[in-house]
């Protein structure tokens, strides 16, 4: 079976960057990417290619070599979905916000709207793909949609699972640890779908590195690997508690750690909490589904690793709070990055904005600066958490494009990102504009404490 058409639904971090690198890597197929977010569709649009809707080192360049050729973005869902042998679906699968399973549950209401737009459109048999992470027997509740409301078309249905992670999407993509395809293996067309996407996959990777498994398998594997990932910072950040507590270090202690082959050095960065549109959401929905078999105790374990991401935000606030006299209220403090972690303009459930929220509520005044996020997300991101009217955020906190000038005459600097700038700054005219004692606390552990002691700073960071 040879593809010659694709339509991915969701030009989102997932859909824009993936669709873009299986157009680079395979020409002869032509990709539209359909949103009906028209702005967005508009800025991937945009004859500038720096102005494309997200910020991935390396994307832009693949973006203006393929788009216009075999890469195309467009607003008309119907048409790609009609123009389509492949069909992958990368919308947003955020936590439920109502209802059943509210807080916990993957909100399914974007994926079920493309499955009835794929079955009233499509005229001629169609490869589905999920894209988007789902929960486990999703497969089967999308395959019940396109069969018994389509138009007597054949569908397959595929899970393909998205490993990229943000801010090295485009290298992840390229080189990816493995590529997983979970397909209906029992039978001959199930196969024949499969071997489709594992052909196009193998345009640039090594067969070996693309694996396939029943669709089950390879819905619970993606879950399953957030969750291992989110574990280990989770655990990291338990002990980064306990190092500040006995006078180990937490650094040390990863890298004795890491050491163990068995263990491994990665993932093991202490910080202010983990972030991002994914980890958070993927364990509560495991959560939401171990509980729904009453897997009790299974739910609680990992739950227990969102436990700890919250008391790990909260705590750094905290500690600001108290090594500052136990009062902020009034004094100026600096947020150096927003983003949930460095090379990304994403800032879902970015650590920085509870830290900023809490800092808030004890009446600090905030100027935040950071290279990739806008003004406008900062003010929607504090909005959205309800904490206190638009105005009022928009009085407490300023946001500013230069990092000294966020500094000046603060009392404190909180460093939430670890984007690279922050490590040349030059800190010793930052100190020399703030307030004395001059407070420096880095949630990252990117800066050299001895040498921001020997400025003059009175410096924390987490787990020393
Ligand atoms: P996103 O919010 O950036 O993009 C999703 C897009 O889908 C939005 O632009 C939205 O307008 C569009 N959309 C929603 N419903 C639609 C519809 N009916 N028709 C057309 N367009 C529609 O989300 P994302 O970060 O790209 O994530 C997408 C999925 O991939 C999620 O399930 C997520 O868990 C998963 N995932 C994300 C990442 C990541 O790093 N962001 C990594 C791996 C997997
Ligand atoms: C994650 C998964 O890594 C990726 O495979 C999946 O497809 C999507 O979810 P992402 O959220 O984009 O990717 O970035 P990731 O690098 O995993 O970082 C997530 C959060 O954990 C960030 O806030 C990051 O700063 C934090 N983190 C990560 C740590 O605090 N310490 C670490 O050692 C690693």
């Amino acid at each position: 079976m040879k593809i010659k058409n694709i339509c991915c639904i969701g030009a989102g971090y997932v859909g824009g960057p993936t669709m873009a690198v299986i157009a680079q890597k395979c020409p002869n197929i032509n990709i539209t990417v359909v949103d009906i977010n028209e702005k967005r569709i508009k800025q991937w649009n945009d004859p500038d290619v720096e102005k494309i809707p997200i910020y991935e080192p390396g994307l832009s360049a693949i973006v203006k070599e393929a788009r216009g050729r075999n890469l195309f973005f467009s607003t008309d869902v119907d048409k790609a979905i009609d123009e389509a042998d492949m069909i992958f679906i990368s919308v947003n699968t955020p936590t439920k916000t109502y209802g059943i399973g509210k807080g916990m549950a993957a909100d399914l209401k974007y994926i079920e709207l493309c499955a009835r737009q794929i079955a009233r459109v499509a005229k001629n048999d169609k490869i589905v793909i999920e894209k988007s992470t789902l929960p486990v027997r999703t497969a089967a509740a999308l395959k019940n949609i396109l069969d018994n409301t389509g138009n007597g078309v054949k569908y397959q249905i595929l899970s393909n699972p998205e490993f990229l992670a943000e801010g090295t999407a485009v290298q992840d993509l390229l080189n990816p640890d493995r590529v997983l395809i979970g397909g209906d293996i029992e039978t001959e067309k199930g196969r024949e779908a499969v071997n489709a996407l594992v052909d196009i996959y193998a345009s640039w990777i090594p067969k070996e590195n693309i694996l396939t498994t029943n669709v089950w398998s390879s819905e619970l594997s993606k879950l399953t690997a957030n969750a291992f990932l989110a574990q280990r910072v989770s655990s990291i950040n338990a002990m980064s508690q306990l190092c500040e507590v006995t006078g180990a270090d937490v650094d040390e202690v990863a890298r004795a750690v890491g050491k163990d082959s068995r263990i491994g050095p990665k993932f093991l960065q202490s910080s202010v909490g983990f972030g991002g549109s994914c980890f958070q959401k993927d364990i509560l929905n495991l959560v939401y589904i171990a509980r729904s078999f009453n897997l009790q105790e299974v739910a609680d374990y990992w739950e227990q690793v969102i436990i700890m991401n919250d008391h790990q935000k909260r705590r750094f606030a905290a500690n600001m709070v108290q090594t500052m006299y136990n009062t902020v209220a009034g004094k100026k403090i600096a947020i150096l990055g927003w983003a949930f972690k460095k090379d990304t303009n994403d800032t879902r459930e970015s650590a920085a904005i509870y830290v900023a929220d809490y800092l808030l509520n004890e009446q600090a005044e905030i100027v935040v600066y950071d290279p990739k996020v806008t003004e406008e997300q900062i003010y929607s991101d504090l909005d959205y958490l309800g904490s206190r009217s638009g105005d009022a955020n928009r009085q407490a906190v300023t946001v500013v494009n230069d990092s000294i000038e966020a500094c000046e005459e603060a009392h404190a600097v909180a460093l939430l990102t670890e984007w690279d700038e922050f490590k040349e700054l030059d800190w010793q005219k930052i100190y020399d504009q703030m307030l004395k004692p001059a407070f420096l606390f880095d949630g990252r552990r990117l800066l050299e404490p001895k040498a921001k002691k020997k400025i003059g700073f009175e410096f924390y960071a987490i787990g020393n």
